[in-house]
């Protein structure tokens, strides 16, 4: 419970593709498309360090606010991502599930979402969560109303909810806590990501801009959260004694 082992679940806020392309004086869509190359480099590398779960915000409910052909461009980018990966998919054994509110996408976004998941779904060596039109209060939202409607049915009594109960309500249902989240670009806030699935979770916060995020970062990453103790309120001398 204590310490030091490889996390089983890494959650990365995907940050500073804009100013990566600012940096090399390019539009905003190649610091994206960069994005998108640091993707592929990280999903290989969890894969290849045994991560079970990786989960990365591709795309935020704010996000929609951006200038059209910038939304245009990231939606492209993630469809091609999804369309190039299959093969590697099926043969590295990675489940690819989306979270977030997919009714929101373009349908040909979500069609190739849906059919790239049902075609991983049998994987079982690593799951990929890309959360897509996500945001993490929405999804509590959407879990209290789901909870809701089943005690209004009176198949569940108020008394009931608890963590499980709530925690199997949210998009991430299937997925374990997450135990490290990570942020690029130096930016030092969390955004609504996974707001309960990471109460717990380690923090770490790398000034690299995400489209110079790769294996050797996610290393890094990996090291410092090696080093640290989570003592889950319990003493260092507790968690210690617990291995
Ligand atoms: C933040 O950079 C990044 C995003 C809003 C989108 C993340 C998308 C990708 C990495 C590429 C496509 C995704 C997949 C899964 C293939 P920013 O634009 O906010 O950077 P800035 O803060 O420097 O402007």
């Amino acid at each position: 419970m204590s310490t030091l082992h490889a996390p089983r679940h890494v959650a990365i806020i995907m940050d500073g593709n804009g100013r990566w392309a600012q940096n090399q004086a390019l539009p905003r869509t190649a610091g994206h498309e960069k994005g998108a190359e640091a993707v592929r480099a990280t999903v290989r590398a969890a894969r290849k360090r045994g991560l079970e779960c990786l989960t990365l915000f591709a795309f935020s409910t704010l996000n929609w606010q951006r200038p059209t052909d910038e939304v245009r461009d990231l939606m492209s980018l993630l469809e091609n991502f999804l369309v190039d990966e299959l093969p590697e998919m099926l043969q590295n054994g990675i489940r690819l599930v989306a979270i977030g509110e997919r009714e929101l996408l373009p349908s040909r976004v979500r069609k190739r979402l849906e059919e790239t998941e049902a075609r991983t779904a049998h994987n079982e060596d690593m799951t990929l969560v890309l959360a897509v039109s996500y945001d993490g209060r929405r999804d509590l939202v959407r879990a209290a109303r789901q909870i809701a409607e089943l005690a209004r049915r009176g198949e569940l009594l108020p008394a009931d909810v608890d963590e499980a109960q709530l925690a199997g309500s949210l998009s991430t249902a299937d997925l374990p806590d997450v135990d490290l989240l990570i942020r690029t670009s130096g930016e030092i806030r969390l955004s609504g990501f996974l707001p309960f699935e990471a109460c717990y979770a380690e923090l770490y916060f790398t000034e690299t801009l995400w489209p110079d995020f790769g294996a050797e970062q996610l290393d890094e990453a990996l090291a410092n959260y090696a080093h640290r103790q989570r003592r889950f309120g319990l003493t260092g001398e507790q968690a210690a004694a617990l291995g």
